[in-house]
């Protein structure tokens, strides 16, 4: 599908805004303007050939601009919501980073807007669209590893490990009350939720956080930014660095997974693990094993026959995938291809006049992830099980 007549703008410039802008080049799709600091987004800009600069943070200038069809909102969580009400309001369609906003309070505000709107929104859980991931979700929708009985896995970072580490993640006020599980972990019952066509019924959690005091800059700093530690202050942490996570999930839509129990360990503080999101699902004929390290991979675990390890576009991958890998098996595809696949799936969503298949994080599935992190504190503070 040619996706050249649809019009991308972007709000925030840190990190993850150059990946969004990056995918949406490789499709095709015109990206025509650019909201942040004014010295980022001109810088964006310049690099990029995008026509419209609206600095200064004025995300309500570039909601005006007639050349926008599709908004990434890629800022910091706590201006998502109000971003992303503004956006629907002006007629556009949105792709708004996870988490979708900071309390349920304000998400199910927004998701009652959005869902009288024409428009797409999706939530920018991204991993949903590796392939092997999607490859997972087919062999339990299909029923290949029988009944789903149990998963297990992790999503562990190390970049806050030192003391010194600094992000606007850390503080509530900033990010959210949880910070590992709201930033990381999310993604993990994200894609856990995808893969069984279920969602979580009750949580029992308990949260760590390992350094009560930090050091901070005195001024901003972007994600992964490295600082002298002698040009820092110290500030009591109100946010967790680890979290042990057991879920039990809904009966699926599709039959194979009932009352599944899941457990999961999340760790922003967990020495030689740069990004590595685990998920093994194990059913009753077989199991199914992955690592965002290792994208290209799965690993398929049988008790009377040889295990296996399939490789991406080969043979052992369901062909409906193929349309969300673009090289041929051994071309290692990653992160940023997953963000090139699930823009493609929102945008020719949009471009059909959403007749395709809506494979993407949809409002409810934002809300219903800001939903789990309440319930996730909730139940680390009463020490018992919560129902979601
Ligand atoms: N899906 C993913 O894989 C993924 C990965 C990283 C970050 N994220 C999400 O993306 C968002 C941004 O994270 P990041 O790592 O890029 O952070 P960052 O701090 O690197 O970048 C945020 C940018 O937003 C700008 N900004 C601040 N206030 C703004 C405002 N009011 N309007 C517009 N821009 C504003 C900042 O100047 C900065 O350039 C977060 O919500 C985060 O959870 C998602």
């Amino acid at each position: 599908m040619n996706l050249s007549h649809l019009r991308a703008g972007l709000i925030g410039t840190g990190f993850i805004g150059p990946v969004h802008l990056e995918a949406l080049k490789r499709l095709g799709v015109q990206v025509t303007a650019v909201c942040g600091s004014t010295k980022s987004a001109t810088a964006l800009a310049e690099k990029w050939g995008i026509p419209e600069v609206y600095g200064n943070y004025d995300y309500e200038a570039l909601l005006k601009s007639p050349n926008v069809d599709v908004v990434h909102i890629t800022s910091p969580n706590k201006v998502h919501v109000k971003q992303a009400l503004a956006a629907i309001k002006a007629g556009k369609h949105v792709v708004c980073e996870k988490p979708l906003g900071m309390t349920t309070k304000e998400t199910s505000a927004l998701v009652k807007v959005a869902k009288k709107a024409k428009t797409v929104f999706a939530v920018n859980y991204n991993c949903r669209f590796f392939p092997g991931i999607l490859q997972m979700r087919k062999m339990v929708q299909r029923g290949d590893l029988g009944r789903i009985i149990h998963v297990q896995g992790h999503f562990f970072q190390d970049w806050l490990l030192k003391q010194s580490d600094y992000n606007w993640r850390l503080l509530a006020s900033e990010g959210g009350k949880l910070r590992a599980v709201g930033d990381i972990g999310t993604h993990w019952m994200d894609a856990v939720s995808f893969i069984l066509g279920a969602k979580v019924d009750s949580v029992f959690a308990t949260l760590e956080t390992f350094h009560k005091k930090r050091l901070r800059p005195k001024g901003e700093v972007q994600t992964f930014a490295k600082v002298d530690p002698k040009d820092m202050i110290e500030y009591a942490v109100d946010t967790e660095d680890f979290a042990s996570i057991l879920l039990q999930y809904q009966r699926a839509k599709h039959g194979f997974a009932d009352r599944v129990h899941a457990n999961a360990s999340i760790s922003q503080v967990a020495a030689g693990w740069k990004c590595s999101l685990a998920i093994g699902i194990y059913g009753t004929e077989g199991s199914v094993r992955w690592e965002l390290q290792e994208p290209n991979v799965l690993h398929v675990g049988r008790r009377d026959q040889p295990n296996e390890t399939r490789q991406r576009f080969a043979p052992g991958f369901h062909e409906d995938i193929a349309h969300f890998s673009d090289y041929p098996g051994g071309h290692a595809e990653g992160f940023p291809d997953s963000h090139k696949m699930h823009y493609r799936c929102v945008y020719e969503h949009v471009a059909s006049g959403k007749t395709t298949e809506p494979l993407f994080a949809s409002i409810d599935d934002g809300h219903e992830e800001v939903k789990l992190c309440e319930a996730i504190l909730r139940a680390n503070r009463a020490q018992r099980w919560i129902k979601v």
